[in-house]
């Protein structure tokens, strides 16, 4: 149908429309295979991702599907974006009924939405406030800029004199303040000169980071709970309590970067609440969404939130009514459905069944919820990347971090069989090697 659709395009195209035109339509309107669709994007797009090679055009549930109608069990959920599954149907519900209303604003202007929005996932969460922007890294740079702010305007830091803390091996993403952050040369190489004010301490070390905030010029200490992008490393217990105290003492803001810990991924609604720890600044991102839309969050007290004034930071599309009816209904859906206690108990069943599979192979099971992370040695030339590609031809996507650890992170509507189904999956896959 694809083709024919196509054909007519071509065949009814005026002859003044150039070929370069011709050539455009036609692409847009073909079905392609997958090797087709790796071509194009290769051809046209830049090289700033290295993808697992699986051309995917639908997705329900935990299950995605590539455009030859294979299905796979995705165990990626787009770096846990898709914590309610993909396009849950209240979500595409929401987004479909206020799309036909009005989607934009801008806050030049109210609506009758951003209130409802910011009323709900504060009393959640139990913030006086919430700051609305759109992806994760905004996020990162908007709790910045409020320590910063808090710095100068209520601790008396000295006028640009105010530093950040941050864990070594630390992901939030890839502006130039997050490169700045980075330890890992990919993120950083080549992009300097760099952010001043910022320090780096090993993560999971206490002392190192009180040596750190004892400069009083300190404003913050920025982690995550769980590292995930360093291949889900999990502090020992206690660490976060020890942050929340050192910061205390030190008058220091702790912030917590809950962009893919947060939001019932590992159990918890936050992944704070573990240790029942109260971070002075939280950021949400990713699942806010539930994968329909970029919607990320800040939220803090009046004491923080109130130091940036009208003006003074913002975003066009941060808050606007759609991404608020969105992410209203994407919180619903964690909350009704019970996901943290679904990812707990079926988290725990997929690290004990992984941790049986062969120890010289999967040297490593480590995580929290449904956030687990195993190391690979490579074994007769098989690295992860290699695992991963034979992962995919027995039905089931994830994708390696950092060379040799896989992380794997279902939907968290994933139930038993579905896990019993994945386990399957890698058994056979690791007893092939
Ligand atoms: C912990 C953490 N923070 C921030 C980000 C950045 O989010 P985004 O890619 O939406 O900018 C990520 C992305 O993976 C992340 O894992």
């Amino acid at each position: 149908m694809f083709r024919t659709l196509a054909t007519r395009v071509l065949n009814s195209t005026p002859a003044r429309l150039s070929a370069r035109n011709l050539s455009c339509t036609a692409s847009l309107s073909v079905k392609l295979s997958a090797d087709e669709i790796f071509k194009r994007e290769n051809k046209y797009g830049a090289h700033n991702y290295h993808p697992l090679p699986v051309a995917l055009n639908k997705g329900e549930g935990v299950y995605v599907w590539d455009v030859e109608g294979n299905r796979y069990l995705d165990f990626l959920s787009a770096y846990s974006a898709v914590n309610q599954g993909h396009c849950h149907p209240k979500i595409v519900a929401a987004m479909k009924k206020q799309v036909e209303n009005i989607t934009l604003t801008s806050r030049a202007f109210y609506n009758d939405v951003l209130g409802e929005y910011e009323e709900y996932v504060t009393k959640l969460f139990g913030y006086d406030k919430v700051l609305p922007m759109n992806t994760g890294v905004e996020g990162g740079e908007t709790a910045l800029k409020l320590a910063r702010k808090w710095a100068y305007k209520v601790k008396g830091v000295p006028k640009n004199q105010a530093k950040v803390v941050f864990a070594a091996d630390n992901f939030w993403g890839r502006t130039l303040a997050a490169c700045s952050a980075s330890t890992d040369p990919d993120c950083y190489e080549d992009y300097g000169p760099y952010m001043p004010g910022f320090e780096i301490v090993p993560y999971n070390n206490l002392e190192a980071l009180e040596v750190a905030i004892q400069d009083p010029n300190t404003c913050a200490f920025m982690v995550e709970p769980i590292q995930g992008e360093a291949g889900v490393l999990v502090p020992d217990p206690g660490y976060l309590t020890g942050v929340r105290k050192l910061c205390d003492k030190h008058n220091v803001l702790f912030i917590a970067d809950e962009v893919q810990t947060g939001l019932c991924r590992t159990g918890r609604r936050l992944c704070v609440d573990h240790e029942e720890v109260r971070p002075d600044i939280v950021i949400l991102g990713k699942a806010l969404a539930g994968g329909l839309y970029p919607v990320s969050a800040v939220l803090c007290d009046d004491e923080i939130m109130l130091t940036i004034k009208p003006g003074e930071h913002g975003s066009t599309f941060g808050g606007n009514p759609l991404a608020c009816k969105i992410a209203i209904a994407s919180l619903k859906v964690l909350e009704e459905e019970k996901l943290a206690e679904n990812a707990t108990k079926m988290g725990e069943i997929l690290r004990s069944e992984i941790s049986l599979l062969n120890p010289e192979i999967v040297v490593e099971v480590r995580g929290k919820g449904l956030f687990t992370g195993i190391t690979i040695k490579e074994t007769k030339g098989v690295d992860a990347w290699d695992v991963c590609l034979r992962l995919r031809d027995n039905g089931l996507l994830a994708k390696p971090t950092h060379g040799d650890k896989i992380r794997f992170t279902p939907p968290l509507v994933i139930n038993e069989e579905q896990i019993f189904e994945a386990i399957d999956i890698m058994k056979n896959t690791i007893n092939s090697l």
